[in-house]
């Protein structure tokens, strides 16, 4: 029999409550292995979603840009492996549109409005992001997920502006985030509505089912690169779109295949997501990841 379980009495999240809202942990669990994915609705309030977007436009407006650009696009990883791309890993640095330059290379729109994302230790480095990537109800889900002893190690947020909001090739996480044994777990809480019109996440139900294709690394000589572990392309004949409201939060796995299409539309699609790891597994020196030393 099915027990219902809520969540503590003081916790903040929404009232919009699903049938998953509701899940007891087992089958909370359950579903997460057998699908690869999991999809909360209601987990975090508007509010809550209101003060992030509210923090990184503060951020974008004390960014101190220099005219010298880094472009975030996943289709042309060489283009992303500039000094400070990766030197982001333990900092907060931002990332343009590719398509936010005219001919000249001048931005066309203000900063905020031309920026792919910022990352990738906001969760550690500022405290409004601190407080939302540790909430109770995040503390809840990691225990439910039997990941508790997993530690935060990479966090973004990616704006998908109205227009201009690119394209997400697909992708697993894990190839970015990768560890002896695979251990990268991806969180990706909407900011705001998301559909298939601003730009939503689209994956396959069991796609996780699979093997990792590449590992994303850096070059001994500088620069990056994929190493190819099995070039078969993705099975993405049964794939769905995770249309979800603001507050959700997906819970992916690091070998789920998933992309997003561009933001056509005239509303944003704002995320955050936040990347754990088990951190009593093997993190390469060659991961393009690294945090500095303290
Ligand atoms: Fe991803």
């Amino acid at each position: 029999k099915r027990i219902a379980r809520r969540w503590p009495a003081n916790h903040a999240c929404g009232k919009r409550g699903s049938y998953e809202y509701y899940l007891n942990m087992g089958e909370r669990l359950d579903k997460f292995r057998r699908d690869g994915f999991l999809v909360l609705e209601g987990f975090n309030s508007d509010d809550q979603c209101d003060e992030l977007m509210a923090r990184a436009a503060e951020l974008a407006a004390e960014f101190d840009y220099d005219g010298h650009p880094s472009v975030f696009q996943t289709s042309e990883q060489d283009r992303t492996s500039d000094e400070y791309f990766l030197d982001s890993g333990g900092r907060i640095s931002f990332f343009f549109e590719q398509d936010a330059f005219d001919a000249n290379g001048k931005l066309t729109s203000d900063i905020h409005h031309s920026l792919n994302k910022i990352g990738h230790a906001l969760h550690d480095l500022d405290p409004v992001y601190n407080r939302f990537s540790r909430s109770p109800q995040m503390q809840q889900l990691t225990a439910d997920l039997e990941m508790s002893g997993s530690v935060l190690i990479q966090s973004m947020h990616i704006f998908k502006h109205a227009e201009i909001g690119g394209v997400v090739d697909v992708h697993q996480d894990s190839t970015f985030l990768f560890t002896r044994p695979l251990s990268c777990v991806g969180f990706w809480f909407a900011l705001e509505d998301a559909t298939t019109e601003n730009g939503c996440l689209w994956a396959t139900p069991g796609g996780h089912k699979t093997t990792l294709r590449s590992w994303f690394k850096r070059k001994p000589g500088g620069g990056t690169e994929f190493e190819v572990f099995d070039d078969s392309p993705f099975d993405l004949d049964a794939v769905i779109p995770l249309e979800v409201k603001k507050g959700t939060c997906i819970v992916l796995d690091g070998l789920l295949p998933h992309y997003s299409m561009p933001n056509t539309s005239h509303r944003s699609r704002q995320a955050y997501t936040l990347h754990s790891i088990d951190p009593t597994a093997e993190y390469p020196l060659e991961n393009w990841l690294q945090r500095p030393l303290t």
